[in-house]
């Protein structure tokens, strides 16, 4: 296993690591095997994956319940735990309270990245600092990580005394967004970049070859038209050029004899400044398959031609790093 420093800290990260929202959210998600989610996390933990994470808004707790209690006790130091506390938490009364519940239910005495899931949209960023630091003096987290922050949430966060070792984004192939501000100011700033949804939720698996087969809830994005249950960017989508994305992607990949999932988690390992990958899995056969993309390096010209074939949906998703709302009420800024 690989692994970087998260930013500053001294979290050493394995560049592959856990995504735990699968384990608990079933309304999203569906049920997912007990015995098959405790097989996946020791193997993760053995093999080396030593970053998991979690929120407490996945399944409003669960997820960090069922990894509370799936990670053994002799194993607690060998990991690093991040959760999230959800914006609407973020108050002076409501922070506290949320950091000392998620410690509960992880059945830890710390966090060792406590992140802002979303930038807070009615609480300043005055309030949220000095509570975030007084959490970390009293050792209840380690470090302090932000997510879907943009460059302006960053240069706030920053301006307002605030400290961050990493901010967690939405990065894939089909969607290229924070290659434009977010990636460079994080590099520039030694800001760990933790890249969510690297597998576009299975779009990027080989999953499923039209948008009619996309689980309803994974079909969201600003890449689906606003007639499509549950979106709320109201644009027109990008759904032909994102499934002929898909289908050169996966023609590539037929070609190189590489898995589509191995290929776009190899893409991503292989992008400056992306410090470590969250994929969602629930079995065993999926991480080893994903951890595959660590193997061996990508040759120079696949890597281009990938860039490439996903320019044109670079292009029309532009600059706006908020997979799932219009430019004017992006919550990413
Ligand atoms: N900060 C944020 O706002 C935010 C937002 C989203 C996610 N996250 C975090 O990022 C993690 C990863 O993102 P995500 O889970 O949304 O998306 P993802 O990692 O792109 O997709 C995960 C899904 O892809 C499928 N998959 C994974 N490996 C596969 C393989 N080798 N072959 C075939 N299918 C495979 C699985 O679907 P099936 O389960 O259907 O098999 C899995 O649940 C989450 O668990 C969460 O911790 C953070």
């Amino acid at each position: 296993m690989e692994y970087v420093l998260l930013g500053s800290s001294n979290l050493r990260a394995s560049v592959i690591a856990f995504g735990a929202w699968q384990i608990g959210d079933t309304s999203f998600w569906g049920k997912s095997d007990e015995k098959e989610v405790k097989e996946v996390i020791d193997y993760a933990i053995d093999i080396g994956v030593n970053l998991f994470d979690t929120a407490e808004m996945y399944g409003s707790g669960e997820s960090e319940t069922q990894l509370g209690r799936m990670i053994a006790k002799e194993k607690r130091s060998k990991i690093i735990i991040a959760t999230k506390v959800s914006p609407q938490n973020c108050t002076k009364e409501l922070l506290i309270r949320s950091c000392e519940e998620s410690l509960k239910r992880l059945n830890t005495d710390y966090i060792d990245l406590y992140q802002i899931h979303w930038p807070p949209k009615d609480v300043s960023f005055e309030e949220i600092i000095p509570i975030m630091k007084k959490l970390q003096e009293q050792g209840k987290i380690r470090f302090i990580g932000i997510s879907n922050f943009g460059i302006q949430n960053m240069q706030e966060w920053i301006e307002k005394g605030g400290t961050m070792v990493s901010n967690q984004i939405g990065y894939n192939l089909l969607f290229r967004s924070p290659e434009y501000e977010i990636i460079p100011f994080c590099r520039d700033n030694n800001i760990g970049v933790l890249v969510y949804m690297p597998l576009m939720q299975g779009l990027l698996a080989g999953c499923w070859s039209s948008v009619e087969e996309i689980p309803l809830l994974r079909r969201r994005t600003r890449h689906f038209s606003k007639n499509r249950p549950g979106t709320r960017h109201d644009e027109e989508g990008c759904e032909r050029l994102t499934i002929e994305t898909v289908q050169a992607i996966h023609a590539l990949s037929e070609h190189l004899e590489i898995p589509i999932a191995t290929l776009s988690l190899s893409w991503l390992k292989w992008q400056k400044g992306v410090s470590s990958i969250i994929v969602g899995c629930r079995s065993k056969k999926q991480l080893e398959s994903n951890l595959e993309a660590l193997l061996k390096p990508l040759d120079p010209e696949v890597l281009s031609l990938l860039n490439e074939i996903t320019y044109p949906l670079k292009r029309y998703m532009g600059k706006n790093a908020d997979m799932w709302e219009n430019e004017k009420n992006a919550r990413i800024r």
